[in-house]
Formats: C-alpha cells, sequence, structure tokens
C-alpha cells in the first residue's frame, strides 16, 4: 500500500523522536506502515488525536496531534473542530472529550482502558456522602466517571486541585475520590477536607526508601512526584505537581539528573522532548494506560466497535459538564495559588 520510500522516510521520522527512548530503526520501520496508514485515515476522517503522557513513544510521536495531561487535553478536545476525537488515554479522559464536545463522535481505542480512582466510587456513594455532609460541596478529581461527575459541584485535575479547593467559600469540602491528593492537599489549605479511600495502582505503590536510596546514589538528582502519590513520597520529594506540572519543572530546571515518580510513560516523554537530559530511577506502568496500541487505534478508526465509541445520556452529560465547566470558570477566576503544584 506504502512505497518502499513512504515507508523509509516514514521510518526516519519516527526513528528521529523514538532512538530518544531506545527505540532502533528496526523497530521503527515496523511501526512505520501502521503509523502512515493512521495518519492517512485521519485526514480523510477529519479526525484528532489526543493522547496522554503516558501512552507509548509510538503512540505519543507516530500518531498524535496534542500529547499532555488531562486538563490540557480537555481543553484540546472541547476546542477542536474535528468530526472525530480519537482519546489515547483512559475512559474518564475520552468521556471527558464527549461531556465538553457532544456533537463529535469520541473514540476510545480500548474499552479496557479503565482507572482504578475511577472505579473506586459510584454515583451513589457520593449521594450518600452528599446526605451525610448536608451543604459541604463536592470537589471530584477528574479520575471519575460521567456519573460520579453529574453529582458533585466543580472537577479538578492534578494541575488545579488547590485552585479548585480554595475558590469555594466553604470551610469543608469533600474531596474525592483519591486519598492521597486529598492528603497532599489537606497540607496546603486550612480547609476540611473529607476524603474518600481510593487511589492509583500505580502511585501508591512507591515508597520513601527507593527516594532515599537514589539522592545518595546520584549527588543533585531531583525527585518529582505525582500529587497521587502518598504523602510521605511527596515529602521525601523535592517537587509534586501534574504531569505537565513536571514536564514544566524539568524545562525551567538543570540538574545532573531527575527521578520521576510516577507512570514510566512519562519518562519515555521527558527523554524524548529533553533528549540532553539525563532521567533514571524507579516508575511504574498503569495497565490501563497501556491497553491503547496503533492496532487498535486504527481499527477504531476505520470501523469502531460499540465498545469503542463513547455514548453517555444526554441528562448525565449535561450533569458531568456542569462539574467540568465550573472547574474551567474557577480556575480562571481565582488567582494562581502559590502552592500548587506543590514546591517542598
Ligand atoms: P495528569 O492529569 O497529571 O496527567 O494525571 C492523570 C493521571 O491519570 C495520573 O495518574
Ligand atoms: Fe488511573 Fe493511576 Fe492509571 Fe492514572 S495511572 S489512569 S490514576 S490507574
Amino acid at each position: 500500500m506504502f512505497s518502499d520510500e513512504q515507508i523509509q522516510q516514514e521510518t526516519e521520522r519516527l526513528y528521529q523522536k523514538l532512538q530518544h527512548v531506545g527505540f532502533g530503526k528496526a523497530l521503527c520501520q515496523m511501526f512505520a506502515p501502521l503509523t502512515l496508514e493512521i495518519n492517512k485515515i485521519k485526514k480523510e476522517k477529519n479526525a484528532v488525536i489526543l493522547a496522554h503522557s503516558y501512552q507509548t513513544p509510538d503512540i505519543l510521536y507516530g500518531i498524535a496531534d496534542f500529547q499532555g495531561d488531562s486538563y490540557q487535553l480537555s481543553k484540546n478536545a472541547q476546542e477542536t473542530d474535528a468530526d472525530v476525537i480519537v482519546f489515547c488515554g483512559v475512559r474518564f479522559m475520552a468521556e471527558t472529550a464527549k461531556i465538553l464536545n457532544p456533537t463529535k463522535t469520541v473514540l476510545l481505542p480500548s474499552p479496557a482502558a479503565g482507572c482504578s480512582l475511577a472505579e473506586s466510587i459510584t454515583a451513589e456513594d457520593v449521594r450518600k456522602l452528599k446526605a451525610q455532609y448536608p451543604g459541604v460541596p463536592v470537589v471530584t478529581y477528574v479520575n471519575t466517571s460521567a456519573e460520579v461527575k453529574a453529582e458533585c459541584d466543580a472537577c479538578c485535575t492534578s494541575a488545579n486541585a488547590l485552585k479548585i479547593i480554595e475558590a469555594f467559600p466553604n470551610e469543608s469540602i469533600i474531596f474525592i475520590p483519591d486519598k492521597f491528593m486529598a492528603q497532599n492537599m489537606q497540607k496546603l489549605t486550612t480547609k476540611k477536607l473529607i476524603a474518600w479511600d481510593g487511589s492509583c495502582i500505580v502511585h501508591e505503590e512507591f515508597k520513601v526508601s527507593k527516594i532515599q536510596q537514589f539522592k545518595q546514589k546520584y549527588p543533585g538528582l531531583k525527585v518529582l512526584a505525582h500529587t497521587e502519590c502518598a504523602p510521605e513520597v511527596v515529602e521525601a520529594s523535592d517537587f509534586a505537581g501534574g504531569t505537565n506540572d513536571m514536564m514544566r519543572y524539568v524545562e525551567k530546571t538543570e540538574a545532573p539528573s531527575y527521578m520521576l515518580v510516577t507512570e514510566c510513560g512519562l519518562n519515555d516523554r521527558m527523554r524524548a522532548e529533553f533528549p540532553e537530559k539525563d532521567f533514571l530511577g524507579m516508575c511504574g506502568l498503569c495497565p490501563y494506560m497501556k491497553q491503547n496500541t496503533l492496532g487498535l487505534i486504527l481499527e477504531a478508526l476505520k470501523n469502531p466497535k460499540p465498545g469503542q465509541v463513547i455514548e453517555m445520556s444526554e441528562e448525565m452529560r449535561k450533569g458531568a459538564e456542569r462539574s467540568l465547566l465550573k472547574m474551567f470558570e474557577l480556575s480562571q477566576a481565582v488567582p494562581a495559588v502559590e502552592k500548587n503544584p506543590v514546591h517542598i
């Protein structure tokens, strides 16, 4: 279908970026026919591909139009005039795209791309919390289902959690579903946060002892932790925030090496973006994020199966949209909060 010359050119294009994450020319050549075909169909169908920074490098640098954190991608989804949005991330992110841009076809290549945080809480759980704490606003981390968002007052992401908490005049806030993010934010606010018992299966695994070992072995190492990590891990780190915050920190600082205490995809992304910098140490794999593959993306674009198309009732969509729009309104209205992201 593609000429040898086209394959060769595509191999070179992929290799320019992917060599920095250890992909050889042979591997790039293997991906080339797939990325060429996806990019061709993407144009024919007027589709846009959004990829979270935890996706694999072949997706991020082979076919994605936008790469970033959940906040940035939600804005990209809201603003696009493409007919089709292919969301290479997890279900709550694809749902967010549909909520914000409902006339578009939104595709999630792998129906199995869930999230342990999103699965930790149901709409019924939120209704019970609201009955238990009448009048207390509910802020939900964006890692929740559309049904849960529809029950809440505002969403937040790792990029603006503290800002959204502070924007409410109330002294108490129900903050769901990530107990570690709630504990991390509790240290930065005088408000009382009422937390849910959810956690991320990737970030809950990181241990302080590993950070200490690496710090001892590599003088000058800067440790960056995602705010989904346990508070003691955040405290042992030099910086904490969301994935885009971490990228900005690396861009703006000079250190002999960096350790990213988060999902391994961000290490690859950083290596591709900052090939002159050194990234080492621990990371974890998110089994949900890694469900998407070039093969599934091609299948979804060509002829999506029902499980790959994001659908929801208009009532639920409207409720969830209210929470998301509240987040956008508050993150613009309130001046930047000094400590979010968390500088230790
Ligand atoms: P970010 O919004 O920081 O990219 O985080 C999303 C996520 O799922 C982290 O595990
Ligand atoms: Fe969910 Fe954790 Fe995976 Fe992010 S890394 S999608 S929070 S399970």
